[in-house]
């Protein structure tokens, strides 16, 4: 095969595009990955899930060395606690820097031959690269867009990723705002609001809608938002964002109150817009191709990833699902598989969610809304993590495991757990549920003891049988 012919070309180098690249070359072919960012990684090591977690894990830090109610209590004083917020971002971003590195790492070790510049589809086989104006031309059998998503901005507002930011922005702040106000109650909204809660902003929450975390089940979304407002985040729900403006380097914002359509004028240092993302797909010559794209921008697939055009398929966030690396992994996987004529296939209902805050939120398959709208008959299970006795020694109390199982069979069809590490921990219900387990299955199971998991067996023992300590 001459220099510039591949058997797969890949357009982007997120979670999904990257994974896709390196199976592909495990799988023998001949690999090109082309990415118009600096460096490897994608919006979720780049500037989503690794820097956030970083950011969440170093405000936790913070916020317990200097809470007195946290420390004193266990006997343990902590004097002139600082905050160096450079070097916090220092390291975060070094953080970051490691792992898109590890990338490259990964991409020499698998051979798969990296581009840097802009993509754009030019046939079926022939993709271009546009880097700073030098063009080149290379040949692929087979192309998967992976280009993933950008943030949604509302009409009218003006991002400058200082005082008007995005997710992206409000990962590189250069001080503390005093007043941080999140226009969002989505997944981005409370976790960089909660870091930013963490580090000493006053933050308030505008949500559009009477609840936060629309999709997710009603009752963890309502206990988790009592939890957050404990914490001293507020919330301002059924308000819209009318407009932003600056005003000698402060942000005053127009909303609405959608229940009696009054407006209200409010200010802050800083405004981060979280209103959700959208399909990335510009300059990639979709239109001149007549490649089908739905009304919101998403790419439509038929379920072998497969675009409208021969050859080209498309997986992660700019088709349909959950908007998540591991998802966007997943797709990454079974779409080589399908080109390599394997049976590749992603279940999307055991794609776990996790809010990554203190408590953690993790869910899993069906919410008790879903399966009424669906008409399946239900066991509930739900234990409180007050009950549980390694929640209680280390003082990690706020919380619940709640598990759904169909009436009839016992089938677990959708686990959600707000409480500490519940994202680690639910993974012991994701395997159960990709096994098809009942709830009896999990609860005959030995949980060690003292840990958190053992409260996922007793929502399970409640599910179908009674729980035996609450
Ligand atoms: P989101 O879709 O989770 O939430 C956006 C929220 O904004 C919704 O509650 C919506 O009702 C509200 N909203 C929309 N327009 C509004 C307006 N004009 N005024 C007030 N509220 C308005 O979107 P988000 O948080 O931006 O996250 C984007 C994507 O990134 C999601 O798919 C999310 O799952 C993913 N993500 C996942 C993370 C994780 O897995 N831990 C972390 C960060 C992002």
């Amino acid at each position: 095969m001459s220099q510039n012919k591949y058997d797969l070309v890949v357009i982007g180098s997120g979670p999904g595009g990257y994974v896709a690249s390196i199976v592909a070359a495990q799988k023998g072919m001949k690999v090109a990955s082309i990415e118009k960012r600096e460096s490897l990684g994608g919006t979720c090591l780049n500037v989503g899930c690794i820097p956030s977690k970083a950011m969440l894990h170093a405000s936790e830090q913070y916020e317990n060395s200097v809470k007195v109610n946290g420390n004193e209590d266990w006997g343990i004083k902590c004097k002139e606690v600082t905050l160096d917020l450079d070097k916090l971002i220092k390291k975060k971003s070094g953080i970051v820097e490691e792992l898109t590195k590890g990338i490259d790492y990964l991409f020499n070790k698998n051979k798969v031959k990296k581009y840097l510049g802009a993509a754009k589809i030019i046939s079926s086989n022939e993709v271009e690269i546009n880097n700073n104006g030098k063009i080149e031309k290379i040949h692929a059998e087979k192309i998967i867009i992976a280009t993933g998503s950008t943030p949604t901005i509302l009409p009218n507002i003006d991002i400058d990723e200082t005082h008007i930011v995005t997710s992206t922005g409000a990962l590189d702040l250069k001080k503390v705002p005093k007043k941080l106000i999140v226009i969002g109650a989505g997944v981005i909204g409370l976790e960089m609001g909660t870091v930013w809660r963490r580090l000493g902003s006053e933050v308030e929450v505008i949500e559009f809608l009477p609840r936060i975390l629309p999709g997710m089940d009603n009752e963890v979304a309502d206990k988790f938002m009592k939890i957050l407002q404990k914490q001293g985040l507020k919330f301002k729900l059924s308000h819209s964002l009318e407009s932003v403006k600056k005003v000698d380097g402060k942000v005053m914002l127009s909303i609405k109150d959608t229940n009696t359509n009054s407006l209200k004028q409010i200010d802050a240092d800083v405004v981060l817009i979280a209103v959700g993302r959208k399909p990335n797909t510009s300059g990639l010559g979709l239109a001149e191709l007549g490649l089908a794209t739905d009304k919101h921008g998403f790419i439509e697939i038929n379920n072998k990833f497969e675009t409208s055009i021969k050859n080209i398929y498309a997986i992660g966030d700019v088709i349909k699902g959950p908007m998540l690396a591991h998802k966007a992994e997943e797709d990454g996987v079974a779409a080589v598989e399908i080109i390599n004529g394997e049976a590749g296939h992603v279940d999307y209902n055991l794609v776990p969610g996790i809010i990554y805050t203190a408590p953690e939120v993790a869910v899993i398959g069906k919410t008790e809304e879903e399966l009424k709208n669906d008409g399946i008959s239900y066991n509930k299970g739900v234990f409180p993590l007050t009950a549980n006795s390694r929640a209680k020694a280390i003082g990690h109390t706020d919380g619940m495991v709640k598990i759904l199982a169909d009436k009839s069979t016992d089938k677990i069809l959708g686990a959600h757990m707000i409480g500490h590490e519940a994202g680690t921990v639910i993974h012991e219900l994701s395997i159960a549920m990709g096994f098809g387990a009942s709830s009896e299955d999990v609860a005959r199971i030995c949980h060690g003891h003292p840990t958190v998991n053992e409260a996922i067996k007793e929502a399970a023992l409640a599910t179908y049988s009674k729980a035996i300590h609450s």
